[in-house]
């Protein structure tokens, strides 16, 4: 998936580093320090996460890295320059915004968020696909989540990168963020691998519903028996950085355990609120939404019990619900 070994990946440390130490030292830096501050960021979670800081300036990291013409076009490759196509001008992609390296699972650093420190568009800027990057695979904060804990069990899936970083400020290490993209089956693939449980938790906007919808049909090809995805559905307008910081860890922690739903129940909540199932309409709409994609569950003991559910709503017997699913052909 990745290539072993790339010219980008000592180049994308160095930039890393250098951003790194312009938070720390930069003559402008104060605004980002005072930014990550006011969103309750200490220093540890700060050198944890690697964070830094893109000075102002179009020729900054260009100046600090790119020598030669050679080094200029690794730069472009590495996604951290930017070429004019018109003029041929170069300067760096990432000017005054605080930085969130993204790391491989071996800790590497292969691209960067960057946000900006006020309310101006775009809010959040990520390195381009590149030799070493492919934002639909990557988890940020996966590698963070592993190093701070031995023993992973569960992992969270969030929509933001200050998501996972307000989380870990307040003890809970265990949480990654897609990177602007939907959540993937590959992500979910990713994720089995490492823990049996998952909890999704976005934001609870018309966009987090959406992504939580998505999640689930990323997920049901993955659901083995054994395993297990939960979602946790957040009051409208809150995200896991906001509820975090205002309600604190034990009540985030309590609201996990009391109120994330079993996938299942998630399931049938929402294809029922598409297809009533108190009319017969609704019970045949509803079949012939939900009997294809419990067959994509690859766990027999799940795929059985929700058939046998999907029968209680419906009426419509086993055979039938078959019958239905093998018109529809399963996916593999
Ligand atoms: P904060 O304002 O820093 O708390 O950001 P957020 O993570 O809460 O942002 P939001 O819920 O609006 O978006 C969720 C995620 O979508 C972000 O973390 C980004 O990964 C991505 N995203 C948001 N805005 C932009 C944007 O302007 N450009 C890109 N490329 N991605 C964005
Ligand atoms: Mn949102
Ligand atoms: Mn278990
Ligand atoms: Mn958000
Ligand atoms: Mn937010």
């Amino acid at each position: 998936r990745q290539p072993v070994d790339s010219p980008l990946y000592p180049l994308l440390d160095a930039a890393g580093e250098y951003y790194r130490q312009a938070l720390k030292s930069h003559p402008t830096r104060k605004a980002a320090v005072e930014y990550l501050k006011g969103r309750g960021l200490s220093g540890v979670i700060a050198r944890d996460f690697g964070l830094g800081f893109a000075p102002p300036g179009w020729d900054n990291l260009m100046k600090h890295l790119g020598g030669d013409a050679l080094q200029q076009k690794a730069m472009i490759d590495a996604g951290l320059l930017i070429e004019n196509a018109d003029n041929g001008k170069r300067y760096d992609r990432f000017r005054d915004r605080v930085m969130f390296p993204i790391r491989d699972s071996r800790g590497r650093v292969i691209a960067f968020g960057g946000r900006v420190l006020g309310d101006d568009k775009p809010k959040y800027l990520n390195s381009p696909e590149t030799p070493v990057f492919h934002k639909g695979q990557e988890l940020y904060g996966l590698y963070e989540a592993r190093k701070a804990n031995r023993d992973l069990d569960e992992i969270m899936v969030v929509e933001g990168y200050m998501d996972v970083i307000a989380l870990a400020q307040q003890g809970l290490r265990n949480a990654v963020a897609t990177l602007g993209t939907a959540t993937s089956e590959e992500h979910l693939k990713r994720l089995f691998r490492i823990v049996p449980h998952v909890l999704f938790c976005f934001d609870g906007d018309m966009a987090g519903r959406k992504a939580a919808w998505r999640a689930l049909e990323a997920t049901l090809p993955n659901l083995q028996d054994g395993r297990r995805a939960r979602f946790l559905f957040l009051p409208d307008g809150e995200d896991p950085d906001s509820l975090v910081r205002a309600e604190g860890t034990d009540a985030f922690r309590a609201r996990i355990n009391q109120q994330a739903q079993p996938l299942a129940d998630y399931f049938f909540q929402q294809l029922s609120e598409e297809a009533d199932p108190r009319s017969l309409e609704g019970k045949a709409h509803l079949a012939t939404l939900a009997a294809p994609l419990i067959e994509k569950i690859p766990g027999a003991n799940l795929r059985t019990l929700m058939r046998q559910r999907l029968s209680e709503l419906t009426g419509l017997n086993g055979q039938a619900l078959q019958e239905m699913s093998q018109s529809s052909p399963r996916q593999e």
